[in-house]
């Protein structure tokens, strides 16, 4: 077997779920552990078979799949060295790609370097479904999050919508919700025509994700409830999983979902 050796940047709520995963994957013989807080780093390899603590630039070269769960911040340090070091990425904080230049330089990079990168669709479903629908005409995507209303810093008695516009601007006013919106933004029509709406609803206990589209190919309606990651509240644990369930898909020959 060809084994795979994994370079972690971030290792807080998302990244140590992820190095646990893949400390148990057969194909991966070494995580290599980066966190700006060296010591989360060092709890973390203490709990794994195969992790080591280095540097980000001591283990660049020998990494075969990169994941980054850290933040914007560190997609803008990082992310180009890794493809320029001619290595897959996964990339979390998908939010930094609001930046349509950073967007450009990775993507033509990684085609000269025939490299993957992988934004998972963590905390959102429906993403397979967009994808698909993008091959023909998609007229509109909508967003509607609903959470609530102390988890959205409000005090509020009955349902309210708060903001109702486009992705662009729902994520500077609402940047906790970043990820998600700029995931299915770049999935589908991009940030200036997918629409979001962002509820505060004292009924719900968790966060969900509603996502609707109609095009060419029908009508599309997927819905997900959220629990907390059991490691950080402040985290939907589907974001976890689906960054696990993304570098299974960066290992595995066989591709499912458009
Ligand atoms: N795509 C999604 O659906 C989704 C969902 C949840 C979170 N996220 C994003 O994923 C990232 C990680 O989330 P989390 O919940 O694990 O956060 P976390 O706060 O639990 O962990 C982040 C870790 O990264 C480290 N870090 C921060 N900046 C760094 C840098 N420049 N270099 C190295 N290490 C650095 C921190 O010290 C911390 O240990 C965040 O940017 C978050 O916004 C994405």
């Amino acid at each position: 077997m060809d084994y795979v050796t994994l370079g972690i940047i971030g290792c807080g709520a998302i990244g140590s779920d992820v190095a646990m995963a893949a400390d148990n994957m057969e194909e991966i013989d070494r995580i290599y552990l980066y966190d700006i807080k060296e010591e989360k780093a060092e709890e973390l390899a203490g709990k794994l078979k195969k992790g080591a603590v280095k540097n980000f630039y001591d283990f660049v070269g020998d990494a075969d799949i990169i994941f980054e769960a850290a933040s914007q911040e560190a997609v803008r340090q990082y992310a180009e060295k890794v493809i320029e070091a001619g290595k897959d990425l996964i990339i979390m904080s998908i939010g930094s790609l609001l930046d349509s230049n950073l967007l450009e330089r990775l993507k033509s990079k990684a085609m000269e370097k025939k490299c993957k990168i992988y934004l998972p669709s963590g905390a959102v479903c429906g993403i397979d479904g967009i994808k698909a629908a993008k091959a023909d005409v998609v007229d509109e995507v909508t967003l509607v999050t609903t959470k609530s209303p102390a988890s959205l810093g409000k005090q509020l008695e009955k349902r309210t919508i708060l903001f109702d516009g486009v992705a662009r601007d729902a994520v500077k006013k609402f940047p906790k919700n970043i990820n998600v919106a700029a995931c299915l933004s770049l999935a589908g029509i991009g940030f200036d025509k997918t629409k979001v709406k962002i509820v505060a609803d004292p009924v719900v206990k968790y966060n969900s994700h509603k996502v609707l589209a109609h095009g060419k190919f029908g009508r599309l309606r997927a819905e997900v409830e959220n629990l907390p990651n059991p490691n950080n509240p402040r985290s939907s644990y589907l974001a976890s999983l689906s960054a696990i369930a993304t570098l299974r898909r960066a290992i595995d020959p066989i591709q499912i979902g458009a």
